[in-house]
């Protein structure tokens, strides 16, 4: 199926009289997918604090896998936890779905934030985005990426070549604020001493996290959260997740692949990449027709943790559709009773 004509698949433009009609609403996967996300988080919140990264993530892609077991469609997935050697399940490459449904691009990324997780620190999401075959950026041998990140607002006026004072005026003077009111996301790592000593200079502010740059990007892209700006390097299968939710929200994210290792940087040449490119949004999702799902599972800034009691769990999520840019926020309450019945994962 061509990467556009998804939509189409799931529901045919109505035509009457030989005209086009406006289409009827499609079915949105982002729907499904949040189920998705939803079992992860359940799942791996069970973990938080406890110190264990590896457990909190193989709690959530179990979870993960068994849900997507039961989705009406054909996925592989690009975006997934590593190479199948390193990664059991949801490896890049690996089938998912029943195979009878839309042929799908699939990125997970069952907990993003292991180690915020493992320490009950804020904003570790678990998440989902599809779009159609062929549609997604595959980041091959890249494990780092150059990003930057901004609302709609602002998505004209940024240059990832440009210097950090002249972004952050131009962001400023789009969001109608001054510099110094800006908030801009950065992950405190040591290769970023010098882009937190630029912004610094500016006089605007800066949240600093350990972890987490998908969270950041949807900060950065959410009217609602005070963060205006991501900037910095972070994963590049990150990357490519937020971009599916970057392209619901209509912001932007440049980013430009930049291995922070000699052996990354070769096995990135060998593969024939151009490792100067300017990527957009749409460079690394090639159709509108994504969607997106993220769940909270320790709780944050714009997504709340999960919480349980005796006889329930609480979940909260977003769900973003490209096509249209429907943003929901999904509240769940989970029936631990029932579940427990029925569910082959307990949570
Ligand atoms: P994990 O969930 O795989 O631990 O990734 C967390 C994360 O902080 C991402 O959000 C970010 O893109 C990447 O790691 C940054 O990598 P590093 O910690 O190696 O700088």
């Amino acid at each position: 199926m061509a990467a556009e004509t998804l939509a189409g698949a799931l529901t045919d433009i109505i035509r009457i009289g030989g005209e086009t009609m406006p289409e009827a609403p499609e079915k949105n996967l982002a729907l499904d997918i949040v189920r998705i996300t939803e079992a992860a988080a359940l799942s791996s919140a069970r973990w938080l604090g406890r110190g264990n990264k590896e457990a909190g993530d193989g709690a959530a892609v179990d979870a993960m896998r068994n849900s997507f077991s039961t989705l009406h469609v054909d996925g592989i997935v690009v975006i997934g936890e590593g190479e199948k050697d390193h990664a059991p399940m949801l490896y890049n490459g690996e089938s998912v779905g029943m195979g009878d449904g839309p042929q799908l691009d699939v990125a997970v990324d069952p907990v993003e934030g292991t180690s915020l997780l493992a320490y009950g620190r804020p904003n570790a999401i678990s998440t989902v985005a599809v779009a159609p075959r062929g549609s997604m950026f595959n980041p091959g041998p890249s494990y780092y990426m150059q990003k930057l990140v901004v609302a709609r607002e602002a998505r004209d006026v940024i240059d990832l070549d440009a210097p950090v004072a002249v972004n952050l005026n131009n962001v400023a003077r789009a969001l109608d604020k001054n510099v110094q009111d800006l908030v801009v996301f950065v992950l405190d790592k040591p290769r970023h001493k010098k882009l937190i000593e630029d912004i610094r200079s500016t006089g605007a502010r800066i949240q600093l996290h350990t972890d987490g740059d998908v969270a950041g990007a949807l900060m950065a892209v959410d009217p609602r959260s005070e963060v205006d700006i991501m900037m910095g390097t972070g994963g590049t299968p990150e990357g490519v997740l937020a971009a599916c939710a970057i392209k619901g929200m209509g912001g932007q994210i440049l980013a430009r692949l930049d291995p922070q290792s000699y052996v990354e940087k070769e096995a990135i040449n060998e593969a024939g990449i151009d490792i100067r490119e300017v990527l957009t949004v749409h460079d690394l999702v090639r159709s509108d027709d994504c969607f997106f799902a993220a769940t909270g599972i320790s709780g944050g800034d714009f997504l709340r943790g999960v919480r349980y009691s005796a006889r329930h769990a609480v979940t909260h999520s977003l769900v973003l559709r490209g096509k249209t840019g429907t943003l929901r926020y999904v509240e769940s309450y989970h029936n631990m009773d029932r579940l427990s019945k029925i569910s082959a994962v307990q949570y």
